[in-house]
Order: structure tokens, then sequence, then C-alpha cells
């Protein structure tokens, strides 16, 4: 593979960071994963959008400009004739002497990129559903921010994997945040697509933003409100968004089936609609 380290395409060996980079002593980085299909990249600007939000928040400079970032991410594409899977994409504060106080402003940000083949469209939870757990919500306040301050859902995902689950999802006062990596919906008896409203509890997801404006396009209800686990259980249908699911059903939660069992209408129709779009 073919990686980009600070302004250099090399082969993925000898891609270098400082052991005293900030993203690697004080988790001081964010990251962006956007999806390939067909060789293209879905939605860039979105996440470059979003990439410039979670900069702003932590006072971190722009690694690069908007058009740079994408002759990048073209580039990777392309050198590793990437057809599906995704771009990874980190900026870090830099290398600088271990502080808690952040460097001098003229700190070079790091910037690494990575691509990862996989299979976005034909993947056997699209037809078999995903079993998730539920878990505490033990991250911190700031999860609209894209920090790659991922132990805890590292760890509850290991945890459901554990159970026998698939993945986790995170419960903060009794109601959803969201899945270890990715945005949470459920679809109670009267058809209604119910999410958790954007707030720092949660990441302000990519494929939700597309997901919610397909499925008004498509006549659906929308109500954009937090729900409890009970709520969940007695969903009709449950499902996850994110860059690398797309929208992928769910049909258990703690070992409870969700409506019948099986992959609800409302997920395969909005990832069926999701792709047709994308493509
Ligand atoms: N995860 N919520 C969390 C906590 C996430 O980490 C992600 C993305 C999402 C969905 O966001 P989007 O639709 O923009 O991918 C929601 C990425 C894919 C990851 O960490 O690999």
């Amino acid at each position: 593979r073919t990686v980009y380290v600070n302004g250099v395409f090399c082969p993925e060996d000898q891609g270098r960071v400082s052991i005293f980079d900030r993203g690697f002593l004080f988790a001081d980085a964010v990251y962006e994963v956007v999806s390939v299909l067909d060789g293209r990249l879905v939605d860039f600007s979105g996440h470059m959008a979003r990439l410039r939000r979670s900069l702003g928040e932590l006072a971190m400079p722009q690694p690069a400009g908007e058009a740079e970032l994408l002759a990048i991410h073209r580039e990777l594409v392309a050198r590793n004739g990437l057809v599906e899977g995704a771009v990874y994409m980190q900026v870090t504060r830099g290398a600088a002497d271990r502080d808690f106080l952040f460097p001098p402003e003229d700190t070079r940000p790091s910037l690494v990129l990575f691509t990862q083949a996989s299979s976005l469209v034909e993947k056997p939870a699209a037809t078999s559903g995903l079993r998730v757990v539920t878990l505490p919500d033990l991250r911190w306040q700031r999860c609209d921010i894209k920090t790659v301050q991922l132990l805890y859902p590292s760890m509850a995902k290991t945890e459901a994997k554990r159970r026998g689950a698939d993945d986790a999802w995170l419960v903060k006062d009794g109601f959803v945040t969201e899945g270890s990596s990715n945005n949470a919906y459920i679809v109670p008896g009267d058809g209604t697509l119910v999410t958790r409203p954007l707030s720092p509890a949660i990441l302000p997801g990519i494929t939700r933003t597309a997901v919610l404006r397909l499925a008004g396009v498509a006549g659906m209800a929308i109500d954009e409100r937090p729900f409890s686990v009970e709520e969940a259980l007695s969903a009709r249908e449950a499902f996850i968004t994110s860059a690398s699911s797309f929208v992928l059903p769910v049909v258990e939660i703690d070992g409870q089936r969700i409506g019948d069992g099986t992959p609800g209408e409302t997920a395969r129709l909005l990832r069926a609609i999701y792709i047709e779009e994308a493509r």
C-alpha cells in the first residue's frame, strides 16, 4: 500500500511520525473516514466541512485547503487502485516537547492518510442484521468532535464481541446516544424514524445527514429525539448508519429480538436508496 505522510506518498512501511507527536501522546488529533465506492469518494465535501469544524473546536490549524486535501485523497485512491473501501485521514497538532499546554502556534500539524479496501455494498450484515448490546456511555462530553480518543468505543465494541454480539449501543441516563462508531435509529410501531438530535452527546454523522434527507424525500416521518433502551426493545425496527456501514439493520438488542428478528423494511429501503445515490 502507498500511504501519505506530511507531504510525501510512500510505501506503508516507510511512513514515519515522531514519537513526540501529540496525536500519539495526548490523542490530540482529529480524523475523517471517507468511503470509496466504484473508485469515487462519497460525500467528500460533507466530511471536509466536519473536519473544519472539529479543527476549529480544538483551535487546531488547517493542515491544507480543501482542494489540496481532495487532490491527496484522489491521488491515494489512484495509486492504490482502490475501488471499494475507505480513505482514513488524521490531523494531529504535531510533534512538540511533552507538555499539557498546547505547543507554540507555529508547530506544524501532522497529516496522515491511508486507504483500506473493504466490501461496502455486499455485506453479510445487510441481510443477517446486527446484534447489539447496550453499555454505559463513558466517553467525554464532546462527542461531536471527531477525535482519535477512541479507547472507550474500542473497549465497548470488544466487550460486545465478548458477549457474542456485533457492536455496542451506548446509553446515557437511560437513553441511547449512538453506536460505538455509528449513529443509532429506531422505528417504533407508528413507522416514524427516530434518532437522537445533534448535540455534544453524539457525532454529527455525514451518513446521518444524507439518510435523513433521503428519508424525507421518500416521505417518511422523522422525529429527532432521544429514545430509551426500553423503547428500542419494543420498536418495530432498528438500524445504524456510518460511512463504513452505510445503513445496516439491527435485529437484536441485549439478546431480545427487534420486530420479527429480521432486517426491517425501512432499513432495507434506506440502504438501497443511499447506495443508489452514492453511485
Ligand atoms: N465512525 N458516531 C460515531 C461515534 C462514529 O465514530 C461515526 C463514524 C459515526 C458515523 O459518522 P459518519 O456517518 O460520518 O461516518 C457516528 C467512523 C466510520 C470510524 O470511526 O471508522
